[in-house]
């Protein structure tokens, strides 16, 4: 029984049952133990002395699988002993541990690096088929960017198709360096500025076996954030020997579990301030393990240890890093950025018709709808529903009149029982050998969806069902006329374990370790792991799934309807952010679902992926008023904004609650609407130069260590701070100032000087989101609107909030919003705002976009002015007194008239 401090369901321990399962709060104690809230097991004694002289924060698990006991710890070589630090492992590697490499020889050259040979110390396995020799290969891809490997010489192993490649710098080039320690027993790398240790691994903690490949590293802090996708409670890493499952799984966020997408990637803060950030670029089922000491141990079961080390030194440094090596986020629509509605369950288009009245009636800022598989008809592929959805085309053709946008749902599973010449997706699939196969590579893997009878699934890694499927989708366009794609349940999703009829029970489906995942099991609502993709084994390309889904999906879109695609990807991989939005999944309407939101959305930044949003007001159960208008005020600062329903809910659109509801959320979007000029700069900016939209308050103050652990709170760029109320029945926010000069965004008051660096309460009534502008920002805006179709059009203003010296600084970044390639083809317009010394100037870097010749900046608000001006004059012309008003704040707002495409320069006197 195991009796390591893994973590269970609450509801297991309220039950009062025993749990050694997955995802354990509590230990796993022997029969008759009960655990204490310390992480004991009250009645059990602790060994007077732990032989094997390893403190217990330092600990490495020597049996990761659930069932341990002394005997089988023993057994493997290990030392048992009861730990006295939370949650550390029982069973664990002594110091004189049998198991791990020695370096043999001295470093090989290479085009790019070095690499050395390993072999295995000692005939003892943990798991079977060990692999001796293996390779250290270091590649000094850019200076900031070192990717190094550790491979089998002798045989190819299944490596992820993305290719990460640098020019190369020489050693003395790069800003890190790569060393064995004296004794050879330790592989360390440095930041060489600082001489910080940012990975150091011990040869004799690696294993390296054909199913079970394992690292562990001391990092220099425990300000770790990121792997996933997983509902983490705390931005910042509990450390305390947590663990977390990545692969992909239909599974509604629990905290702890494995959800719909793989991200093996995290940052770390240095205890300078600097940060950098490590990808593990492997798809197969893996965990990792966070310890106090602090250090992570890694646990794959398949391909190779493929990391990639991003020297930052900022967090943004980091993230830009990051995605120039996996690829840069793509460009959403404006659109895109408007709010959107959603709901499972509208269950005909007059139900449907009625929320779109609604939300008319109310004047609530809105621009796309989304329709999920109830229009379908019986939940097939490219159909839709002719009695339930009767006109449902002319529909879509009036929401477009009405400058809305019009995003349809498809599932990955193709229903394989119609009746024979009535479902061509299904036979022209089969015609064209598109599906996943069964381990015999031939015969299609059957399981079951949401459609009627067996589905089959198609493989996107495989070139012909990108054909398949981009044809079905430019067909479908004629009928449905969309303008973008939800593709959802593609982890891939299969209401059994593994296809029909069950998977065998071989090494490949039962691997000798199976990762901290749900259920211990890789086919539990997917297919068997020896099923046969294009790509190579389900085993090793299950997490892939949606990932290769996603790009070609983006081309057809792409091609289907002439503009910027829009897709919408439930299963994400290392590198989708290049080609979808995400959202968090099936949420609950619950308050916690609420608060972990930010941390989601913050987390989604750091992968490279900031086009994220989840869904508002909570997709499972009823939501209500409260939660749901806390939840359309936080919702409307996420970059991706939708509110999104389940079947047999509640209805929670905006307008469903009655005036003072709808009141508030067209208050608050309209907020965003305004200030969507500066958010798609911010996705200009992420898309250029690969940073992120939404950021924490330590990525931005990250020398600041009361910062690390604020997850409460985030910023829209450097610029803007979004501080939600998240707890039910709460009138007040606790709000942290970083050193900066901030602004109430709706008074535009400085924020009182003692407030820096400190927690204030302030104040946020139910028609309030507290938000705050950083001074030394220009924020462009632009009067809201129903549709960005019409806000678009609308004069643009700039804020202009000063810092401590008077100066600001901002760009604008503008094009049509929705043609192709707009920045490779220099069809945009980009601005950049200075002000300094009483003096705002544009700098006009691109006039390339004729469509903003007609457009005007109508207002310049300028917060933070020590003095009243005496006189005020654009483009060296004095501006009449009425056009200005000051407030003995220190704001002024400035009507003017002046052409957006014209340089504006403003003089204080
Ligand atoms: C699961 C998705 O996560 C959810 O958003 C959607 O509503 C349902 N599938 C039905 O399509």
């Amino acid at each position: 029984m195991a009796k390591m401090r893994s973590l269970c369901f609450l509801a297991v321990v309220l039950a009062g049952s025993r749990c050694c399962g997955v995802f354990d709060a509590v230990p796993c104690c022997s029969d008759g133990f009960s655990p204490t809230a310390l992480g004991g097991c009250l009645g059990e004694e602790q060994d007077a002395q732990c032989p094997g002289n390893v403190a217990a924060q330092k600990r490495i698990d020597c049996h990761p699988q659930p069932g341990a006991s002394r005997e089988a710890c023993e057994a493997r070589g290990c030392t048992w002993c009861a730990p006295d630090v939370p949650n550390a492992p029982w069973c664990f590697f002594p110091e004189n541990s049998p198991y791990g490499y020695a370096r043999s020889g001295g470093p090989e050259q290479t085009d790019k690096g070095w690499r050395v040979t390993l072999n295995k110390r000692q005939a003892l396995s943990l798991f079977g088929n060990d692999i001796s020799p293996i390779v250290f290969e270091v590649e000094f891809q850019t200076k900031d960017r070192l990717r190094f490997k550790l491979y089998d010489p002798n045989a190819q192993r299944f490596e992820v198709p993305l290719k990460i490649d640098g020019p190369g710098v020489t050693a003395e080039e790069a800003n890190y360096e790569v060393e064995f320690s004296d004794d050879s027993t330790h592989l360390k790398i440095k930041r060489k500025s600082t001489g910080t240790v940012l990975w150091d691994s011990p040869l004799v903690d690696l294993f390296f076996s054909n199913q079970f490949l394992e690292i562990t590293t001391a990092v220099p802090s425990t300000s770790v954030y990121g792997f996933g996708e997983h509902e983490h409670p705390t931005f910042k890493h509990n450390m305390d020997f947590v663990t977390y499952g990545m692969y992909a799984r239909d599974q509604a966020p629990t905290a702890f579990a494995n959800l719909y997408g793989v991200h093996p990637f995290y940052m770390c803060v240095e205890p300078d301030a600097n940060a950098h950030g490590v990808l593990l670029l492997n798809s197969n089922a893996q965990d990792v393990t966070l310890s106090p000491n602090p250090s992570l141990t890694f646990r794959t079961i398949g391909g190779i240890l493929d990391f990639y080390l991003f020297m930052g030194p900022t967090p943004e440094n980091v993230v830009q890093q990051y995605t120039e090596a996996i690829g840069r986020p793509h460009m959403p629509a404006y659109w895109a950025l408007g709010f959107q509605l959603s709901r499972w369950g509208y269950n005909s288009l007059d139900v449907l018709k009625e929320t779109v009245d609604r939300m008319k009636h109310y004047d609530i800022p809105y621009d796309v709808q989304h329709y999920d598989i109830d229009y379908m008809e019986r939940r097939l592929d490219f159909t839709y529903d002719k009695v339930n959805f009767a006109g449902l085309p002319e529909f879509i053709k009036e929401m477009k009149k009405n400058g809305k946008h019009n995003i349809l749902i498809l599932d990955p599973f193709i229903a394989k029982d119609e009746e024979p010449g009535t479902y061509r997706p299904y036979e022209l699939g089969q015609e064209m050998g598109v599906w996943v196969n069964n381990s015999d590579g031939v015969t299609p893997a059957v399981g079951q969806a949401w459609p009627p009878g067996d589905c089959v699934f198609p493989d996107y890694s495989n070139p012909r069902t990108v054909e398949w499927w981009t044809q079905l989708c430019l067909e479908f366009k004629d009928v449905l006329d969309y303008d973008g794609i939800w593709i959802d349940m593609n982890e891939p999703s299969n209401f059994m374990r593994g296809q029909i009829p069950g998977c065998a029970d071989t090494e490949i489906n039962n691997p000798p370790y199976t990762p901290s995942i749900s259920d211990r099991s890789l086919s539990e609502k997917t297919l068997c792991p020896d099923s046969k993709t294009y790509l190579g084994d389900h085993y090793n390309t299950h997490s892939l799934f949606g990932w290769a889904q996603t790009e070609p999906t983006f081309n057809a879109v792409k091609q289907a309807t002439g503009k910027r695609p829009y897709v919408l990807s439930r299963s994400t991989f290392v590198g989708s952010g290049k080609h979808t939005a995400h959202w968090l999944g099936d949420n609950f309407s619950q308050w916690k679902d609420l608060r972990r939101s930010v941390i989601g959305i913050m987390e989604f930044n750091l992968f490279g992926i900031p086009f994220i949003g989840a869904d508002i007001c909570g997709f499972n159960y009823n939501t209500t008023y409260e939660l749901c208008l806390r939840w359309m005020q936080l919702g409307s600062f996420y970059p991706f904004s939708r509110n999104h329903n389940s079947e047999g809910n509640m209805e929670q659109d905006p307008a469903v609650f009655g005036d003072e509801f709808a009141k508030i959320s067209r208050a608050t979007l309209r907020i965003r609407y305004s200030l969507l000029p500066y958010l798609y700069t911010l996705f200009y900016e992420s898309h250029v130069y690969g940073g992120t939209v939404v950021r924490s308050l330590m990525h931005e103050f990250t020398s600041d260590p009361e910062t690390h652990g604020i997850d409460t709170a985030f910023l829209w760029g450097s610029a803007f701070m979004i501080a939600p109320v998240l707890e039910e029945g709460a009138r007040t926010v606790d709000v942290y100032f970083p050193d900066a000069q901030w602004f109430d965004y709706y008074t535009g008051l400085k924020v009182p000087s003692s407030w820096k660096k400190s927690h204030v309460t302030v104040s946020a009534p139910l028609n309030k989101i507290p938000l705050y502008i950083r001074g030394g920002n220009i924020l462009p805006q632009q009067a809201p609107a129903t549709t960005t179709t019409e806000s678009r059009l609308n004069p643009f203003e700039l804020l202009i909030a000063l810092d401590e010296q008077g100066e600001a600084s901002g760009s604008l970044f503008w094009d049509d919003g929705d043609s192709i390639d707009t920045i490779e083809n220099e069809n945009y317009f980009l601005a950049k705002y200075t002000f300094s010394k009483g003096q705002l100037k544009t700098e006009i870097v691109k006039d390339g976009y004729r469509g903003a010749d007609t457009l005007k900046y109508n207002k310049i608000t300028i917060l933070g002015l020590k003095l009243r001006p005496q006189a005020v004059s654009l483009n060296g012309k004095s501006i009449r007194g009425d056009a200005v008003t000051y407030e003995m704040s220190g704001k002024l707002v400035l009507r003017i008239s002046a052409p957006l495409t014209k340089e504006l320069n403003i003089k204080f006197y």
